[in-house]
């Protein structure tokens, strides 16, 4: 009954409509991407001239337990130019109550390259990096260009070595208290593309196998 349901074409005989492969152009039909909750991060970059730049990635994570972080970028894309150029990023994690500004820092640009919209995104600087970072987030990673996996289509994944890190104390585990507890306490902020967030305040323990290993 399982590897039926397996089937390619079994799903379409349910009525499940063909998933579009690729950038969706039709808001109305689904991407592979969407709709899968995501993070979404901001992250710093510095150009050639010294200007500070901060663009919203939804794909974006810790890549293994290696103190790497990668995310989705394109050439096209300033972000990735000054973090090859640069050979260094930031990644901010902003709360709920920050999205405007993450909205803000993927504004448009003018003839001459800049973002306006980034003078609503209060920054202050990195610590071990040559970067800036987004003022009143509650997790900084500073990372050096650990490397760049280029042609995935016009996409590339940007990989990053984390070389230090700070978070905000209300944001730190603590065996004396539940996470759950720390959830609803500093809600986290969660993409949901093409184009929702949410707030997630509620979490459930995982029910892991009694004999689960990582
Ligand atoms: C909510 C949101 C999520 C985004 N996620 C990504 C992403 O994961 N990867 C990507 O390449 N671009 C993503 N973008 C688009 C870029 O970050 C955006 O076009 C940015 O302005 C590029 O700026 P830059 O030229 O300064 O790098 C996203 C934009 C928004 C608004």
């Amino acid at each position: 009954m399982r590897k039926s349901r397996l089937k390619s074409g079994k799903y379409r005989d349910r009525g499940f409509p063909p998933y579009q492969i690729g950038a969706s152009a039709d808001a109305r039909r689904p991407a592979v991407g969407d709709p899968v909750v995501s993070p979404l991060i901001l992250v710093g970059t510095i150009d050639e001239g010294g200007t500070p730049d901060v663009a919203p990635k939804h794909m974006a994570m810790p890549l293994g337990w290696q103190n790497l972080f990668c995310f989705v970028c394109a050439p096209r894309h300033a972000t990735y130019r000054n973090a090859v150029a640069q050979g260094a990023f930031t990644v901010s994690f902003p709360l709920p109550e920050q999205i405007v500004e993450t909205s803000l820092a993927a504004g448009g640009r003018l003839g001459d390259s800049s973002k306006p919209s980034l003078a609503a995104v209060p920054t202050i600087p990195a610590r071990v990096v040559d970067g800036v970072l987004v003022e009143g987030c509650y997790l900084y990673l500073e990372c050096t260009l650990d490397r760049v996996i280029d042609d995935l289509g016009e996409n590339s994944i940007v990989v990053g070595r984390v070389v230090a890190a700070a978070a905000d104390e209300r944001a730190l585990r603590d065996p004396e208290r539940d996470d759950a507890d720390l959830v609803h306490e500093l809600p986290l902020l969660g993409y949901l593309a093409p184009g929702r967030f949410t707030k997630i305040h509620d979490s459930l323990a995982f029910p892991f196998p009694v004999d689960f290993r990582y």
